[in-house]
């Protein structure tokens, strides 16, 4: 089993929900984190709470999709922590349109994010993992990845793209100890996912999963912990979406 402590992790999308959740999961367990997100406020607000705890984390804001700024993310990683053991590409969102009157300047950006920034993470983490002899990667898919959602086209490609990616690329790194896997939460309580925002919408959500309720961010960070520890797995996506897709 790897042992996290000391260890340097990247969680984009760091700074709230489900990126947040798994940085606090990360440092409970004694590893170094860089908060990597794009929301400069937010990201800098769980630095200093988690400094003020004695954690040893760091806030970079970082565009996922922009690949100088993941250049730029992986390299202040190194700098600061000497080394990339884990990444969590988890940075990501989606919106609703009919797809006959969605842009496709507006596609593309939901892919960029969602798809393009696990290839541009991946690549740049590789690369320093390559260095010091293995390391493992953990994307944020989705259930939408699996089924379809009315008017999510774009993350629904996406989403689908993040499981096949993390297939490619587990056998393709898996003789360099560089394992690949990824979590496929349902709906979680975070970010825009809430009864206030989504009211009668929310409710729907609800009967769509056989547990009865919606997700937890911990609960998605603990199968994020779980994927970093153990070293027998890779290319997989861990379905954690209270029987959603059963
Ligand atoms: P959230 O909105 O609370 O967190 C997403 C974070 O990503 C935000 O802090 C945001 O600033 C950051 N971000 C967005 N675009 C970025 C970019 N281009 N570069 C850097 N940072 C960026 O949402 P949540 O729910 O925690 O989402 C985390 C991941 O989980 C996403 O990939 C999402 O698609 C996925 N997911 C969420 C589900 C849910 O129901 N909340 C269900 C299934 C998957």
């Amino acid at each position: 089993m790897q042992n996290l402590e000391g260890k340097a992790v990247i969680v984009t999308g760091g700074a709230s929900g489900i990126g947040l959740a798994t940085v606090k999961a990360f440092v409970a367990k004694g590893a170094k984190v860089v908060i990597a997100d794009f929301n400069e406020q937010g990201g800098k607000e769980a630095e200093k709470q988690l400094k003020n705890e004695g954690k040893d984390v760091l806030f970079v804001k970082v565009d996922v999709s922009d690949e100088q700024s993941v250049q730029n993310m992986v390299a202040e990683t190194v700098k600061a922590f000497g080394q990339v053991d884990v990444l969590v590409n988890n940075a990501g969102f989606g919106n609703m349109k009919p797809s006959h009157e969605r842009s496709y300047e507006d596609y593309l950006k939901i892919v960029n994010v969602n798809q393009g920034g696990i290839f541009l993470g991946s690549k740049y983490a590789i690369q320093e993992m390559l260095k010091t002899g293995g390391g493992s990667i953990i994307n944020t898919a989705s259930i939408l990845g699996f089924v379809a959602q009315v008017g999510a086209l774009p993350y629904n490609a996406a989403k689908g793209a993040v499981v096949t990616m993390t297939k490619s690329l587990a056998v393709e790194y898996a003789d360099r100890n560089i394992r690949v896997n990824a979590v496929a939460p349902g709906f979680v309580e975070s970010g825009a996912v809430n009864k206030e925002a989504l009211g009668d919408f929310y409710d729907g959500l609800v009967e769509k999963h056989p547990i009865g309720r919606l997700g937890h961010p911990e609960e998605i960070a603990h199968a994020i912990i779980f994927l970093a520890e153990n070293e027998f797995v890779t290319g997989t996506t861990v379905m954690v979406d209270g029987g959603y897709t059963a």
